[in-house]
């Protein structure tokens, strides 16, 4: 077959969320470009998790592979997950398989729904104890636990604003539709390691804010947390460009370099509005927690494009208005299955007439 084809008939898409980057493929993969199908990456390649990145940051949603490779890609697919079904069982134990079955099963509904279903309550819960089992679940990881607890020993108030950005950064990237472990890990990373160069600035510097030492100080520290970070065994360059560009804005008055719109990388600008939210709680220590959280809303909701990208803040407002502001949503009306009233009371008046 030639590298690039148009009968859409000979091609199944493939949800790239089920695909882990970095492992060989079992079947060619094609990228649909227009109405072009090209071939992107051979069998026993693998997609290299820079450009897995780079199609997630562009919102692909969708590989393709060939008709006649379903069958075999659906196996590959089975037999992947279940061997993170496997790697959690050997985690919790044996007893607990079927809620690891669970837990998997749950995920990739989260990654195929969430970013087009409309946010009540109840999906809103079910995302957060996905949150509370993904944090749960890298807590127990080597490369977290050693740089959480490098970071607790240098300053405990950048560990502890750390692992909250981290959290709702978590939040905030299920919310736009990620569920891809490798995406969420890296999204967790870079919370926790944004702020790693501001832990080593000196007291006496940090004291005198407005100061040039302390304006220099905070100018460079996301650029030198990229430089130190690079040093430690497991991050990956989607971390470091986390870290490098948390303090960038959309309308392009951030820092260090002043980047704009999609310049920014996505995950990047996730990380950064969970670094503004939990910065606004912080500033607002003194007020209630509900009080404390509608303040961080209420700045999201008049920033309209500055600071933070137009296209991905109405999902993210309406995310925190529900899981942190104390707003509650019940499903909407054309997403509930209801009987008519009339036909519940016709089957009751039957039931009385038959007993
Ligand atoms: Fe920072």
């Amino acid at each position: 077959m030639s590298p690039t084809e148009t009968n859409p008939a000979k091609f199944a898409p493939i949800p790239i969320g089920k695909i882990n980057p970095d492992e060989p493929l079992c079947a060619d993969v094609y990228l649909k470009i227009g109405d072009k199908f090209i071939k992107f990456k051979e069998q026993e390649d693998a997609i290299p998790s820079e450009k897995y990145n780079f199609f997630i940051s562009k919102n692909l949603k969708d590989l393709f592979v060939l008709t006649e490779d379903v069958k075999k890609v659906m196996d590959w697919l089975k037999a992947s997950k279940a061997k993170l079904v496997e790697e959690v069982v050997e985690q919790i134990g044996e007893e607990h398989r079927e809620l690891a079955e669970k837990r998997e099963e749950i995920k990739e509904v989260v990654f195929e729904t969430f970013a087009d279903l409309e946010l009540d309550s109840g999906t809103v819960t079910i995302l957060q104890d996905q949150v509370a089992d993904f944090i749960d679940d890298i807590g127990k990881k080597k490369v977290p636990q050693l740089v959480l607890a490098k970071l607790t020993r240098q300053s405990h108030s950048v560990a502890d604003h750390s692992v909250n950005v981290a959290n709702i950064a978590v939040y905030m990237a299920m919310l736009l539709g990620h569920g891809h472990q490798f995406v969420l890990e890296n999204i967790y990373m870079g919370s926790i390691l944004h702020d790693y160069a501001k832990a080593k600035i000196p007291e006496d510097i940090l004291k005198n804010t407005g100061n040039q030492k302390y304006n220099q100080a905070i100018q460079d520290h996301p650029k030198k947390a990229g430089q130190m970070i690079a040093k430690i065994e497991g991050i990956n360059k989607q971390i470091i460009t986390i870290v490098e560009q948390h303090h960038e804005q959309h309308n392009g008055k951030g820092y260090p370099k002043g980047l704009a719109g999609d310049d920014i990388y996505e995950l990047s600008k996730i990380v950064t509005m969970a670094n503004v939210f939990d910065n606004i709680l912080v500033e607002n220590i003194n007020k209630s927690e509900k009080q404390r959280n509608r303040a961080a809303i209420k700045f999201f909701e008049y920033d309209k494009g500055k600071q933070f990208d137009p296209e991905i803040i109405e999902k993210i407002i309406d995310g925190l208005k529900l899981a942190y502001g104390g707003y509650t949503k019940a499903p909407s009306k054309k997403e509930k299955i209801e009987l008519p009233e009339d036909e519940v009371f016709s089957v009751d008046d039957d039931d009385e007439k038959d007993s």
